[in-house]
């Protein structure tokens, strides 16, 4: 009798998969930039296994912070710190060139501040993550609550149709105290310039469009391992 075919992994054993290999980039003795989300949260719990070999961490988010120290890993201010070697975070989409959509945990902004501290950005993914053209998740952006209703028009005018966040019933608050629109129906054929465009439009605080602060390494996770694709 022929052994039984092994199950292919959940989503969620791609996630503990790929958060151990990011292990690999984490340079010894230095701070290291940590993201936030589910696949994060595997690297984070990685990450306490080698936790005396790190001074650190630069944390992106409020959840990731108390992970973090729940762990016994120090969070240093991102002011107390210059340039970071690694950055390692995941991602909504990401592309063939490294760009990517970000924010479905509403801490774009934050994220994308780490990210522009760091010398090297890893996102860390599972492979349902690999599109060819980023648009099809909806795209996060991080607003002033009273441009809301303009930038809603805005985006109309880009074909998007954007929605405020909820939690609770309630427009969902980031940990800088703004709102999130999440905008579909977009096709994101040149990041850089998209990202550039709605960067200055008044009352937006972060477009969750990573294309400036691209990825140079994305290890994706799939069912027949941990795959390293280079951006540089
Ligand atoms: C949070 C993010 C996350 O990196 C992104 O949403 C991916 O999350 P997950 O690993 O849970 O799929 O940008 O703002």
């Amino acid at each position: 009798m022929s052994a039984p075919a092994s199950a292919a992994p959940t989503q969620d054993e791609l996630k503990t998969l790929v958060g151990r290999a990011a292990l690999e980039y984490v340079v010894r003795g230095e701070i290291v930039g940590v993201g936030t989300g589910s696949t994060v949260n595997k690297f984070i719990d990685a990450l306490a296994t080698i936790k005396h070999e790190i001074k650190g961490a630069v944390s992106s988010s409020i959840a990731s912070t108390e992970r973090l120290r729940a762990l016994g890993i120090e969070v240093f201010d991102s002011n107390a710190v210059d340039e970071l070697a690694v950055y390692i975070d995941g991602a909504d989409e990401i592309d063939g060139r490294g760009h990517m959509i970000k924010g479905g945990g509403a801490a774009l902004t934050r994220e994308k501040i780490v990210a522009a501290q760091s010398r090297r950005f890893v996102c860390i993914a599972d492979a349902s993550k690999r599109v060819e053209v980023l648009g099809a998740f909806p795209l996060p952006v991080e607003i002033i609550p009273m441009a809301a209703r303009r930038l809603m028009r805005q985006f109309a005018a880009f074909g998007g149709l954007a929605q405020v966040r909820e939690k609770d019933g309630l427009p969902l608050v980031t940990d800088n105290g703004q709102h999130i629109l999440d905008v579909t129906g977009l096709k994101i054929s040149d990041p850089l310039a998209f990202e550039s465009e709605v960067n200055q439009w008044p009352g937006v605080v972060t477009v969750g469009v990573f294309a400036h602060q691209k990825a140079q390494v994305c290890l994706l996770a799939t069912p027949e391992g941990v795959q390293t694709l280079r951006y540089d």
